[in-house]
Formats: C-alpha cells, structure tokens, sequence
C-alpha cells in the first residue's frame, strides 16, 4: 500500500514537472510541442470568419463575391445577385455550419456580401453579424442556432446606417453591440437601433481618432476595441490607443503611443488580446498587442518587396494611474497572426507570415509554428515555440478557442477568387485542430472533469460546482475560468475575453471529487451577458469547457 502510494506520488511529481520544464531538459515530457491534426481536407468554402456558438458548432463564411465554391447550396439553390461582382447566378454556398462534435458540416445560404465584416454573439446566443462589402456593406445578418439541420442565417440588408467593411463589433455591458469604424468610417453606432424613430441614440457618432490614425494608405482598419472593467472602450488604431466613453461620445484619456513606431491594425494586422481579468484580486487590466509590420511595408510589398514583419508585443496596463508600455521580443517575427486565450490564461499567437502584410499577394513566409505566450512566466520562459502545421495560413485565415481545449484552425486566401493552381499560396479550404501540451496524454491525470454547474451564473451571486480528476495535487493549483467566444476575422479575435472567478471555498468529496465555492463575476463591465465556456484549470491543466450563461 504505502509503496503504490510512493509511486504515485513520485509519478505525480514527475508529471508536474513537465508542465513547467521544457522537453530538450526532460525528455520523459514529450508532447511539450502541442499537436495538429487535420478535421476537414476541405470544407467547400475558405473559413475568413468563425464563431463558436454554445451548441459547439461553428459558423464560418467567407465572401460571395469570390466566384465558385467547392460546396453547393442544398436542393438545388441558387443565389440570384445582379450586385455580385464576381457571378450573378451562383449556386455554390459560401457560408458553412461546422459541427465540433461530429466533425461534419453543412452549407448555409447567405444573400448579400460578407467580405471583412465583423460580429458578436448577442446575450440570447444568436450569432449577429455585421456589414461587409458592396450589396452587404449595411446589412445585419443574424444566425440563431437550432438542434435541427433547419436554421440559416436571417437578413436585414438596410440596417446599418452607415457602410461597415472592415470595422471592430463589441458586446456591451447592456447587452448591446457596438460597431467601431470601417474603411473611410471615423463614427460607431449600435445594435440593435433604438426603435424611437426621433431618437439619435444609436448613432452614427463621430470618432475623431479614427481620422487621425490613419496612415498613408487610408488603413488603421478592424480596430482592437477591448470592453474595460471600468465600463470604457480601448481602442487601438495602429500606434494610438484611447479609452472611450462611448455613452457620451467623449475619449477619457489617450495612452502613450506603443513604441517601436510599427503600425499593428490592418493592413499592418498584429493582434490584441485583454489579458485575463482577475476577481481573486484588485481588478486590473492589461492589453497585449504582439506582430504587425513596419510603416510602408504595404506599399513596399505592392512593389515585391516583402519587408520583415514586426516582433514585438508591447503590454499595457491601462488600469495603472499612468500606463506605459513595457515591450518584449517574439521568438518570431509576424504579421497577421491570430492571439487567443487558452483557458489555462496563456496566449497562443498562430497563423500568419514573417514578411509582407495583409492584401492581395502581400504576404510571404508563413510561420507555421504557433507560439505559446506565458504573461506570468519568468522572462526566459514567456515564449515557447510550438510544432509547424503542414498547411500555411495567410491573409485570410482564422482561428477560434474550442470548448474541449483545441484551437481550431482555418482559412488562407491571398487570392481575389478561389484558387488552387498556378500560385505560391492555394486556396485553403481546409479545417485543422492544434491541441495544445496541455492536452496531451500524459497531463490526462491532471486533467479535471466538471461533474456539475448551473447553466447560468447571477453578477456577484455564489454558486457551487464539482469536479472530478484522477490524480488531484492542491487547492493551490485549482482555478475556475469563464471564456467568451470570439468572432475571428483578420488577425483580430473579437469579444474574446477571460475572467478567472473568485473561488471562496474547496472542499472533498472523497474518492475523487471536489467542490468549489465561486462567485458570479462581480459585474456586467467586467463579463457581459451572454454565453461563456467556463473551465477549471487544475495545475494548469483544463477541463473541458461547459457553457455557461451570464444574466
Ligand atoms: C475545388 O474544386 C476545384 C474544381 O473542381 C478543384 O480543382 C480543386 O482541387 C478543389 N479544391 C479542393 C481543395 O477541394
Ligand atoms: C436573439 O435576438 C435577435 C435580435 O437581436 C433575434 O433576431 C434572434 O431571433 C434572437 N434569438 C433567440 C434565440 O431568441
Ligand atoms: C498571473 O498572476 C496573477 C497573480 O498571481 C493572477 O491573478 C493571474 O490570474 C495570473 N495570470 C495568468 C494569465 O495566469
Ligand atoms: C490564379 O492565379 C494565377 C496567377 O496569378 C492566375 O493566372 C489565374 O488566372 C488565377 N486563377 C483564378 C481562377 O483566378
């Protein structure tokens, strides 16, 4: 008895060392690399724009205007458009529904033109997407999930008042969505419109800042926009960055400008992420901005001349009395990567090129390899550089946290049409999977398992959950995590966001269950409504996610 006890801990001892020591030092930790794997040799369409939804299937789409696609509209459809640029008269789709669970998709049918529109999941968990190009420059469209194989998307082509291609969507507190910009676009207005017809509370307001940070190419487009604890906006526009005050229309504050002069918005598209918001201590908030590329690099790249992207991150807490940023160097340099949280609070940076920018043809390079960010890692270990996936991913590609821990990967179309011969870079029409370490065999007696937990969460109200896990170290190691999912699109991961919950008690359930004791998050500015996968991370090892809703 007490030796199997001996053995057991010596294994467990063994295995928590991996989660923090590299394979080269300990080979006995393989896996330290994370794992691709391909879901999808092809999807029918280029997946430019994902959303997970809370049934875990995924809406991808990419633009009508692209020609054929691999993937016919069902029972014979046909889009009729004598708008579209590209064909009038096509039956293909370019929009998909994709189904985590069983791996498999279905075509959906969208009218008017998606190409670099924006979106947000609405607290009732309807998918509201917004503007893109040409006939769908003002359209809202609206995709609500269903059990059946019935729903599609629903579309309001007039809606928006002003022309939305290539602007920045954020759910707000109240449960309305904001939308920041778009090309030649200095305003933001909202959804959904206030109904009084003499009202002007749903906008359009003029945003100065979005005139002034434009640069010599009229780019500083899709805007990183961050909701802040204290109820304003961030947003950055290519070296600038405010706090806004969206309800009267006023900048509270600008922050210094991020050294290292690199524009960081399209088409210099770095990424952004608000890193996650702590209630266990005094509430503060951080944006890391990592990637982007040097100022002319898009005209240069016009010219053949694919300069180096950027490999800087810059941080910024902007909770602080006077922010500044505090730089760091990326083990690679990037242009057009992805950053996401991962429930374990790290953040992947995936996709993208080491040179050129984001346009037609300007990118080249690929980085295939993903890089792992660590914010609380010592400095010699906040990076770590992951293994390549076979199928580079430029402009135009995305990728989204899944519930089970995997970032799924898709997308890749430098092309004005769909393209697979003839060019450097095909059409990517695939879907892939990268598992991070964690989720690699030998963390599984770490990994825990939610046994139970309310489907939804009150502000500030206590609730319980348990879990389960084989081999369980401390209370010390135990956090309890809720993500929302992103709309991404170009490089940009909107409505992302993490709070890691106050957890006030642990207790035991012998064998092997536990309870915890969390509290709601304390309020609407910190998670707004709606749906979130909530996690718990036992030595940085998460469970899977379960979905939650916050009311
Ligand atoms: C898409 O269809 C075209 C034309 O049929 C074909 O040449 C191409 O290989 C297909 N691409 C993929 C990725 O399936
Ligand atoms: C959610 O709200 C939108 C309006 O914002 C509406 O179009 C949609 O039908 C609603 N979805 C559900 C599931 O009620
Ligand atoms: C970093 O450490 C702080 C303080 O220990 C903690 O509150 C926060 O959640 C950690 N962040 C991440 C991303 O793990
Ligand atoms: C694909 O790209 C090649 C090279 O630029 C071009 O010649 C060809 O016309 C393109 N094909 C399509 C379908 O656009």
């Amino acid at each position: 008895m007490s030796n199997l006890f001996l053995l057991i801990s010596l294994l467990s001892l063994l295995m928590f060392h991996c989660l923090i020591i590299t394979s080269e030092i300990f080979p006995f930790c393989y896996g330290q690399g994370g794992e691709w794997h391909l879901l999808q040799p092809s999807v029918g369409i280029s997946a430019m724009h994902m959303q997970l939804l809370p049934n875990n299937k995924v809406v991808a789409f990419d633009r009508t205007d692209f020609g054929p696609s691999n993937l016919s509209l069902p029972e014979g459809r046909c889009r009729y458009d004598a708008y579209d640029t590209a064909l009038k008269v096509d039956c293909t789709a370019h929009s998909i529904l994709y189904d985590v669970e069983t791996n498999s998709f279905r075509p959906l049918m969208v009218q008017t033109d998606t190409w670099c529109s924006s979106g947000a999941m609405s607290p009732n968990g309807s998918l509201i997407q917004t503007g893109g190009f040409n006939d769908g420059d003002r359209a809202v469209r609206v995709f609500t999930p269903c059990d059946a194989n019935s729903c599609d998307w629903v579309e309001y082509p007039g809606y928006l008042s002003q022309r939305r291609w290539y602007a920045t969507n954020q759910i707000l507190p109240d449960g309305r969505i904001i939308i920041i910009g778009g090309r030649r676009e200095f305003n933001y207005e909202f959804y959904p419109k206030n109904e009084d017809p003499y009202s002007t509370s749903s906008g359009p307001f003029w945003l100065r800042f979005l005139l002034e940070t434009r640069d010599e190419s009229e780019n500083n487009l899709y805007p990183f926009v961050h909701l802040l604890p204290d109820g304003n906006l961030f947003v950055f526009a290519n070296t600038r960055s405010i706090s806004l005050d969206y309800n009267h229309n006023r900048v509270v504050k600008e922050f210094p400008p991020i050294p290292v002069s690199d524009p960081r918005n399209y088409p210099s598209s770095g990424s952004s992420v608000l890193l996650p918001i702590d209630e266990n201590m005094a509430i503060e908030a951080e944006i890391v901005i990592c990637g982007g590329a040097p100022r002319g690099a898009y005209t240069q790249a016009g010219r053949g001349n694919f300069v180096r992207a950027s490999s800087s991150c810059g941080r910024l807490r902007v909770s602080d009395e006077n922010p500044r940023w505090v730089m760091e160097d990326m083990p690679i340099a990037r242009v057009m990567g992805d950053m996401l949280l991962l429930p374990t609070g790290d953040v992947i940076i995936v996709n993208g090129v080491e040179c050129g920018t984001a346009g037609w043809e300007l990118g080249q390079s690929p980085v295939t390899r993903p890089v792992i960010y660590r914010p609380n890692g010592s400095l010699d270990w906040r990076f770590s550089v992951m293994s390549a996936s076979p199928r580079p991913r430029l402009y135009h590609s995305t990728a989204i946290l899944l519930a089970d821990g995997r970032v799924l990967v898709g997308g890749s179309n430098p092309h004005r049409y769909y393209n697979f011969t003839d060019v450097d870079y095909p059409t990517d029409l695939s879907l892939e999977a990268f598992s991070p370490p964690y989720l690699s065999v030998e963390h599984r007696p770490f990994q825990p398992q939610i046994s139970s937990v309310n489907e939804i969460l009150m502000l500030g109200q206590p609730f319980s959950l348990t879990f389960w896990v084989p081999l369980y170290l401390s209370d010390d190691v135990l956090s309890v995590r809720i993500v929302a999912p992103s709309f991404t699109t170009h490089s940009l991961a909107m409505n992302q966001r993490m709070v890691v919950l106050k957890l006030v008690r642990v207790s035991h359930l012998p064998p092997d269950s536990h309870n915890l004791n969390v509290v709601g998050p304390s309020t609407a500015e910190i998670a707004p409504p709606g749906y979130y996968m909530l996690f718990v991370v036992h030595a940085g090892i998460p469970s899977w996610g379960s979905w939650v809703k916050i009311q």
